[in-house]
């Protein structure tokens, strides 16, 4: 007879269902979209743990709604959904999934770089659509990498191993962040300077910050206005840290040369204008999408609801 009655807010690799089922009777939302606000309210009441994604806003009404829950165990590394105030005041345990994810976002933020310095996307659909007559001195010229320099904002998990990929492409690292960090320092020899002087020299600058009130607009007009002409902006963090009308107006002037973004500020909206830019390739917030990946994040969540409703400190607990 399974002990606990848990509820995961959408589909997620079966590995971390199952290992729920082995103590848990366990509920999925059988629709592959996100809940209604409505259907989550209903979804939450009376389950002793939640599985919830990014997607969910859990606020103080989805927690009251959840009365009795010990756990909401958020299948991401950030938690920006989650009011976590307001579940530290009604005793329920928040946990993230830090750390399986580091590496893939990290990757993403490589193949975005490329895409947009080397005009991949425009390329690959110009070649689709049959336009392709021959090799052409000056078709699709980008920008180069190697040698050039890279800055990092955010020296955290995902900024450290994002510039430590670096290194085959000899480049010049600078990193910005609240506090430094040594050992990537130590083994990348990046430079801990200011943000102005990032957006003035980078010809790359990738986003690795997590969203906060004091994070929303980090990436504004004033910051663009720094940047170079030729650099190219990425990020794979949170969207509203950039303000994507600024960003969309830098684009279409060409005041900076391109961006790749994973992730955008009103998500799934875009900002009017965006798609249009050829020189922009937006992505549909997959940075952490490999099956591995997404296995381990699943078995991590589950790991950290059984802990909950053992009564055991869950590995990842974000809320202390
Ligand atoms: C995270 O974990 O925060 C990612 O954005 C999910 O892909």
């Amino acid at each position: 007879m399974p002990k606990w009655n848990v509820y995961v807010t959408r589909m997620i690799p079966q590995p971390a269902i199952e290992r729920l089922q082995q103590h848990c009777e366990v509920t999925v939302n059988s629709e592959d979209r996100v809940l209604t606000r409505a259907e989550l309210l209903r979804e939450v009441a009376g389950r002793d743990a939640v599985l919830c994604l990014l997607t969910d806003t859990i606020d103080v009404a989805v927690l009251d709604a959840a009365k009795g829950a010990k756990i909401f165990a958020n299948y991401a590394v950030g938690y920006n959904n989650i009011d976590l105030q307001a579940a530290s005041d009604r005793g329920i345990l928040i946990t993230n999934t830090p750390g399986v994810l580091t590496d893939t976002t990290a990757e993403l933020a490589w193949a975005l770089l490329f895409a947009v310095a080397r005009r991949v996307v425009p390329a690959d659909q110009f070649t689709r659509a049959g336009r392709f007559e021959g090799w052409g001195p000056m078709l699709f010229l980008g920008q180069d990498v190697t040698g050039k320099t890279l800055g990092i904002f955010g020296g955290g998990r995902i900024g450290s191993a994002f510039g430590k990929k670096a290194k085959g492409f000899e480049m010049k690292l600078l990193y910005c962040d609240v506090q430094r960090n040594p050992e990537f320092e130590a083994e990348t020899g990046a430079e801990y300077v200011t943000k102005e002087r990032l957006l003035r020299e980078s010809d790359f600058v990738s986003l690795h910050i997590p969203l906060l009130p004091e994070t929303r607009h980090f990436i504004g007009a004033a910051e663009l206005r720094l940047m170079k002409p030729t650099a190219i902006l990425i990020n794979t963090s949170r969207g509203p840290v950039i303000d994507e009308a600024a960003l969309v107006d830098a684009l279409w002037n060409r005041t900076i040369w391109g961006a790749g973004l994973d992730v955008f500020e009103a998500e799934p909206e875009l900002a009017p204008g965006l798609t249009e830019l050829d020189n922009v390739v937006i992505l549909p917030h997959i940075a952490s999408a490999t099956i591995a990946t997404r296995t381990q994040m699943g078995l991590m969540a589950a790991e950290n609801i059984l802990a909950a409703l053992r009564g055991e400190t869950p590995p990842n607990w974000v809320n202390r």
